[in-house]
């Protein structure tokens, strides 16, 4: 038991944001989750079901474009993780990830200003560090490395404009507010759902798995557990001496490595077999350093774990 601490989780019933609430509430601490629409069953079920939930989460209505709704969920809290932000493979309209990511990150950190909130730990990702069409193609990527916001308007990868605009505006906050921000960085996270709809990075493993695709990409990702992924945000505010933030990146494998792993373990389903393109893209992912992370994580759950968990939960789940 951690003495009764205090946790508020903005966007609880993310993917990410349900395994923080569920190893909060394994450690004994109170949660704060805040949902859209605690009465929506389909969406936010899961977390009235989780361990510990009766006695110690309470569902806030909240969205991050309201400030008023996030006050009283933030309050009285020892640490607040900021996780809400829409995700998918490409966003047609720049505001329907820039909007929440930036006002919703503003209203956030005002919350936690008004309320007095000490520490926050904030999602960012590898998105806003890999995407640097001039950075030397053998650079080690580490914390100091940012995606560039030209090229990310250049490209319309709004996505990644996104985390980084909003990772730099948080810190910033964080300064003016004497808020200790850490911020914790993940690649693709897999791993097994608590939720009960599939999630966009999960997403990747059922495509390489539903006949969907003939061919896949010629890519390295870069991977991580979200079992790690929530131990790094818990930690990110245990550990006293976490600051800064974090790469969190437990392996990097080619898309053929994948799919290879996936078919000896489960042969039953129908794979993409023709590579696209004869160059491999993305070997950035192969130079991220996990170095700084190992302070916060000891180890990581294995790859093949990692896959096999996140393809028993969706057959579980009955979303393959
Ligand atoms: N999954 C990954 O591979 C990955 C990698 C790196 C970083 N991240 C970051 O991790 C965080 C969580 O991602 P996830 O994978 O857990 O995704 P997810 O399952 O899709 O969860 C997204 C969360 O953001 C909230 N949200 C989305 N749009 C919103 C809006 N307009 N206003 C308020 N809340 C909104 C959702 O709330 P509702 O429940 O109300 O819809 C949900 O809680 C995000 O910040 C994402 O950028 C994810």
């Amino acid at each position: 038991m951690e003495g009764g601490k205090r946790a508020c989780v903005i966007g609880a019933g993310g993917f990410i944001a349900s395994w923080i609430v569920a190893k909060l509430l394994d450690r004994g601490y109170k949660v704060h989750g805040t949902v859209r629409d605690p009465d929506d069953d389909e969406k936010y079920g899961h977390l009235k079901k989780l361990p510990g939930a009766g006695e110690r989460l309470s569902l806030f209505r909240a969205d991050v474009l309201d400030y008023e709704s996030l006050v009283p969920a933030v309050r009285g809290c020892d640490v607040v993780f900021h996780t809400a932000c829409p995700v998918a493979h490409k966003f047609e309209d720049p505001d329907a990830v820039l909007k929440p990511a930036m006002d919703g990150t503003r209203n956030v950190m005002e919350a936690c200003h008004k309320e007095n909130i000490k520490r926050v730990v904030f999602t960012s990702s590898g998105a806003a560090i890999i995407f640097d069409p001039n950075r030397p193609q053998d650079q080690i990527i580490d914390e100091s490395c940012w995606s560039d916001p030209e090229a990310c308007r250049k490209y319309e990868d709004w996505y990644r404009l996104a985390k980084t605009e909003s990772e730099k505006l948080v810190s910033k906050l964080g300064d003016e507010f004497g808020i200790h921000v850490v911020v914790i960085c993940p690649v693709v996270v897999l791993g097994p759902i608590l939720q009960s709809k599939i999630n966009a990075s999960v997403g990747l493993v059922a495509i390489l798995m539903n006949g969907s695709k003939t061919s896949y990409p010629n890519t390295y990702f870069g991977l991580v557990d979200v079992r790690d992924v929530a131990e790094a945000h818990i930690a990110g505010y245990e550990d006293p001496n976490a600051s800064g933030r974090y790469i969190c990146i437990a392996c990097s494998k080619l898309c053929k490595e994948m799919i290879d792993a996936l078919k000896e373990n489960f042969p039953q389903y129908s794979y993409p077999d023709q590579c696209e393109g004869e160059t491999t893209q993305g070997n950035s992912f192969k130079k991220m350093s996990n170095k700084k992370i190992l302070s916060l994580i000891k180890e990581f759950i294995p790859y093949e774990k990692m896959l096999v968990d996140t393809v028993a939960s969706l057959q579980e789940k009955g979303l393959l």
